[in-house]
């Protein structure tokens, strides 16, 4: 038994693997920026996600109905679900609150729920209830958008690579990607088991016995995740994400090293030697080189195992693998009335989603199937060129 276990994982694993090919340099600095579409007052994707949306109130269905919006205008080929749930709450009376987490998958196509693993990206969108008018930017209206982002600047890229493979691909080499938007994150009144994750908790139990056909290749939709992505508190300057699983750190390692290369192309505008950065002060001279993602030198005998209560907890809880991308410390704005729009650092939120980009088009693999419009292409290479010649790591 357990040798067969052991067998089986290996296969996976080295399944997955082989087909994880770096994005070039070209499609790195290529990838469609988040630009206006991230404004706080008009942005189409961040400034709807922008207001209170406490769990079961009206605000929370708006910011729902704009995901659902948004998949239907940009993203017509992902399949939408609901996963409804209720619970009371310490606040509620005894009454039922509702949740509703949104799902959206892409599957290859021809494929059957149940014959593909898939990566699976994650934010929760409701927002705490005090302090009363609290936007909760980077807990995660930020990380939400990101996430919509990076879904739009891949879909032609995985339709294109899903014909040119339709042939030559066997099913356990194809993959599907998922977007998980969770409810009911937060705490009502203070964080308990009973009282935080009420969408996540719901949702992995439900999924936990969730069957898919006979035969299938993937027991339930939880067996489904390869990877859970949790993204959370971005969006604020200087953010330090610690690896905190081993499992997992050979994807974080990955998640690193695409960070380290869009920072070598000048892709990261919170850069201290991005050349804009460069130009408003008075002392050219490089400066150290940041990263969001410092510890992929970390050794095995360092990981103490996340302390950190979030979304993933009810997955992780049921065998699923994660990789947390939350900063710690947090950041000093975290759960303060000041976490809104104005103080994200927008630069930073730029880096994150096309960061966030970069790792999932790698891990879709995806190098080779974008098409990038041709006169933009002329135009970027222009500036790529000049970017280069004045910008410099240290
Ligand atoms: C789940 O909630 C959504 C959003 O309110 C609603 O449109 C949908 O009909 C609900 N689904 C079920 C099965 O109740
Ligand atoms: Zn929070």
């Amino acid at each position: 038994m357990l040798l067969f276990g052991g067998l089986s994982l290996v296969s996976l694993f080295s399944a997955a693997c082989s087909a994880y090919t770096p994005l070039s340099d070209e499609t790195l600095q290529k990838l469609p920026s988040s630009g206006t579409d991230f404004d706080i007052k008009t942005g189409a994707i961040l400034a709807p996600i922008l207001r209170t949306r406490v769990s079961g109130t009206p605000g929370n269905a708006a910011v729902l109905q704009h995901f659902v919006d948004f998949f239907k205008k940009e993203l017509p080929e992902w399949r939408l679900e609901f996963h409804n749930s209720t619970s009371t709450t310490p606040l509620s009376n005894g009454l039922e609150v509702p949740f509703r987490n949104l799902i959206a998958t892409r599957d290859p196509p021809g494929t059957r729920p149940g014959d593909v693993g898939r990566l699976a990206m994650v934010a929760h969108y409701d927002s705490k209830i005090s302090p009363e008018g609290f936007i909760g930017a980077i807990d995660s209206a930020a990380p939400c958008a990101m996430l919509l982002h990076a879904a739009r600047s891949i879909d032609k890229a995985l339709t294109k690579k899903w014909e040119a493979t339709a042939d030559s691909l066997e099913l356990d080499e194809q993959q599907g990607v998922q977007i998980l938007l969770l409810d009911g994150e937060e705490a009502f009144l203070s964080w308990t088991d009973e009282d935080s994750l009420y969408g996540a908790r719901a949702l992995a139990a439900d999924w936990e016995f969730t069957y898919h056909p006979a035969m299938s290749t993937f027991r339930t939709p939880l067996d489904s995740i390869d990877l859970f992505v949790l993204l959370d508190l971005l969006g604020s300057a200087s953010p330090a994400i610690p690896s905190y699983f081993k499992t997992t750190h050979w994807a974080y390692k990955h998640m690193a090293e695409v960070e380290k290369r869009l920072r070598g192309l000048g892709m990261f505008k919170s850069s201290p030697n991005h050349p804009a950065n460069v130009a408003k002060r008075e002392n050219k001279k490089p400066r150290a080189e940041p990263q969001f993602l410092p510890e992929s030198d970390k050794p095995a005998d360092r990981f103490y195992g996340g302390g950190i209560g979030d979304d993933h907890v009810p997955f992780m809880a049921r065998g699923v693998e994660i990789l947390h991308i939350i900063p710690s410390p947090f950041p000093k704005v975290w759960h303060e009335i000041e976490d809104d729009g104005e103080h994200l650092d927008m630069n930073t939120v730029e880096d994150w989603a096309r960061l966030v980009t970069a790792f999932m088009a790698e891990w879709m693999d995806l190098e080779g199937h974008f098409d990038f419009p041709r006169t933009e292409q002329k135009q970027k290479r222009e500036i790529n060129f000049e970017e280069k010649t004045e910008f410099a790591i240290p």
